[in-house]
């Protein structure tokens, strides 16, 4: 029998091993968005390390209100965390869960992918995960109350191709039939155990330094779409707050917050 490599929430249990940030997972055969779910969970009070993950959404949602393709093949899964943190901290998180990725993917994988400010990763020039943090905040805003860490790999190929739509950006890190089981379930557990120890504590500093290090913007050109408007840019720094800080060819410069600014990277 060919191997499925089907994502098991016995298998992800095996692979976190002693669990000592006490995760809870549960893994559904199909939901519309597993950000969604778990925020309605959140919101009925479900404790810090709750994580959902479906084998296929049929409602999947990316930044900027997009739609995230999600066929069989991928790991879709969203992870709760309380942490105590300002409301303004709340971006390290979508940072460190890029990082945490990153290298969860080197060492299950053996391949490097790169981060596209803000959260996306890149292989070979394409896209193979994309993360959508969404938080509630305490009474007056001050505090985080809850961050959804949502997280969607393309891990194998859909055998009839991405969608039109997204055709020349995504990719994926094998090609359809090249499974091997237990595979998504390794890469589940690395993801949530590196993203539990980069939070518990945070350290921003180290954050920043990671998050550059994978960064395939830094020092490059970029087209900086902002509504209806494009514009060419050299990408000098990502500050310590996450802005993208650019330079437009008449020498002005500008740092960029994620905000309803997508960057396009020049090949
Ligand atoms: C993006 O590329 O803009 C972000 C995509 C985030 C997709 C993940 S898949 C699991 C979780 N559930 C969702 O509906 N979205 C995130």
């Amino acid at each position: 029998m060919k191997p499925m490599d089907m994502v098991t929430e016995q298998g992800i249990r095996q692979a976190l091993g002693e669990n000592p940030f006490a995760l809870q997972v549960t893994v559904a055969e199909e939901t519309d968005s597993t950000n969604t779910q778990l925020k309605r969970l959140a919101r009925e009070g479900a404790p810090s390390g709750t994580v959902l993950i479906a084998r296929r959404q049929v409602g999947g949602r990316g930044r900027l209100g997009r739609r995230f393709e999600s066929p069989e093949g991928g790991l879709y899964m969203s992870l709760l965390l309380r942490p105590d943190l300002p409301a303004n901290d709340v971006l390290y998180l979508t940072t460190l869960t890029a990082v945490a990725v990153s290298e969860a993917v080197a060492e299950v994988c053996g391949v490097n992918p790169g981060i596209k400010w803000v959260n996306d990763l890149y292989l070979n020039g394409r896209k193979i995960c994309g993360i959508l943090a969404e938080a509630g905040f305490s009474g007056d805003g001050s505090r985080v109350d809850y961050t959804v860490i949502g997280i969607g790999v393309n891990v194998y190929a859909p055998e009839e191709g991405y969608p039109e739509e997204i055709r020349d950006i995504a990719g994926a890190l094998y090609t359809h039939d090249d499974r091997e089981e237990g595979r998504r379930d390794s890469l589940a557990a690395a993801i949530l155990e590196k993203i539990m120890e980069k939070s518990h504590p945070l350290d921003k500093t180290a954050v920043s330094r990671d998050y550059k290090a994978r960064s395939v913007v830094m020092g490059k050109w970029v087209t900086v779409c902002r509504g209806d408007t494009q514009r060419d840019a050299l990408v000098l720094d990502i500050d310590d707050e996450n802005h993208l800080v650019v330079r437009y060819g008449d020498g002005a410069e500008e740092a960029l917050s994620t905000g309803e600014i997508r960057v396009k990277l020049h090949q």
